[in-house]
């Protein structure tokens, strides 16, 4: 049976850990991995996490199932930290589940997708997150693009974006990033929001809105103003959520994948779909991130010590991504790099070729996946002058 595999290749960030981790110069620096990181190069466990984390570990009295839709107390903090004011006025066609992670949010949306419509296609912006290729392709749904980010311009192609989903119809579905566009850091502005939720009532697309980084742009509610906007107006809408950045509960594989459905009616089926979707996956999600998440937002206290933590991390990268675009014209790097302070998040194309970025890795043990893509949060105050230089010395040998 197992002769017929060939090896498959290393995922490149992988490879890239690898190299790094091999690497002897004391002063590399990993702009490759996608996970958050403090001056220290860490990723921190939060004090709210911990506490929670304790007095959860002290009330829990059974290891039982947790059922299908998982925890129904953060599955519904969770709804609420999503939708905010918006909650009330849809709450009774708006339904969630618990999932592993993020990516398994998105991958219950995409088998749930494919029972509602077999015909159904996934429409992803040009680039995206690469696992979305491969978690909706595995899933069975036909991939189609459209244009998203302009490398030239550094900014994102709204014309043309605009355009071709004005070609969508009923049976596709849209994939948008909430905030902090994972590769370019690029997000919609309000008004982009409008006309793509526009365009969704006009054509009768899906759009599914993947939202991994609440919090990590402008802040927990202007983060999520595009997703309440269009919760506010579509008949229909799917949101996959993670906690795996914002609570920095990585290992712990807590997300969700909530509906919003036309009626109350409908969302119930909807409900009973998505729990039979499930069990046909993983049966049940785990329960210890959930336990977590569910203490933080129901107890007054530890919502605001982790709303504090949160803002620390965000106002980190911000202060980075003013840092690093000062500090690569201070150098003297060719090309306006003011981009970097106005994208979003962790992620942000640093706009070098491959063959520059082998030549950061080999000359200065400077290690990012080859599109360019930075994650920022790998930059400390202290290596951010040694980064600049670099760039700027690699850019000035072509
Ligand atoms: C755009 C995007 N979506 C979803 C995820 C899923 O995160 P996780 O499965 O770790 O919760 C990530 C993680 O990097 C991401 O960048």
């Amino acid at each position: 049976m197992f002769s017929t595999l060939k090896p498959v290749e290393t995922d490149p960030i992988l490879g890239l850990m690898a190299a790094f981790r091999a690497d002897p110069n004391p002063q590399k620096i990993d702009l490759g991995v996608g996970v958050y990181r403090d001056d220290h190069g860490h990723t921190p466990i939060l004090a709210s996490v911990k506490t929670a984390e304790q007095q959860y570990l002290a009330s829990e009295t059974t290891k039982t199932y947790v059922g299908m839709a998982g925890d129904e107390q953060y599955n519904t903090a969770m709804s609420q930290l999503i939708l905010g004011d918006v909650y009330a006025a849809v709450s009774e066609r708006f339904r969630t589940v618990q999932t592993p992670g993020g990516t398994g949010a998105l991958r219950v949306a995409a088998e749930f997708i494919l029972r509602c419509n077999p015909d159904a296609s996934l429409w992803v912006g040009s680039p995206t997150w690469a696992n979305h290729w491969d978690l909706f392709g595995a899933a069975g749904l036909p991939i189609r693009e459209y244009p998203y980010y302009n490398c030239a311009d550094k900014d994102l192609d709204a014309d043309a974006m605009l355009a071709k989903l004005a070609t969508a119809g009923p049976d596709d579905v849209v994939l948008l990033h909430a905030c902090c566009h994972n590769p370019s850091g690029m997000d919609p502005t309000f008004a982009q929001w409008e006309a793509v939720c526009d365009l969704a009532l006009e054509r009768g697309f899906l759009p599914l809105v993947d939202m991994a980084y609440q919090g990590f742009g402008d802040g927990l509610d202007a983060d999520a103003a595009g997703v309440r906007l269009l919760a506010e107006r579509l008949p229909e809408l799917i949101v996959c959520t993670s906690c795996s950045k914002n609570f920095g509960l990585y290992r712990e594989r807590i997300g969700g994948c909530a509906v919003l459905s036309a009626s109350q009616t409908l969302a119930d089926t909807v409900k009973s779909t998505l729990e039979n979707t499930v069990r046909g996956i993983y049966s049940m999600p785990p329960h210890h991130g959930a336990a977590i998440v569910g203490t933080i937002l129901s107890d007054p206290e530890l919502r605001e010590q982790w709303s504090a933590e949160l803002a620390l991390m965000r106002d980190r990268l911000n202060t980075l991504r003013q840092l690093m675009s000062r500090q690569l014209a201070q150098a003297g790097a060719a090309g306006d790099f003011s981009f970097i302070e106005r994208q979003k998040g962790m992620f942000s194309f640093l706009g070098i070729t491959p063959e520059q970025v082998a030549r950061l890795r080999d000359e200065d043990s400077i290690y990012m996946v080859s599109s360019g893509r930075m994650n920022v949060a790998g930059i400390s105050h202290d290596n951010v002058d040694r980064f600049a230089e670099a760039v700027a010395r690699v850019l000035a040998q072509d």
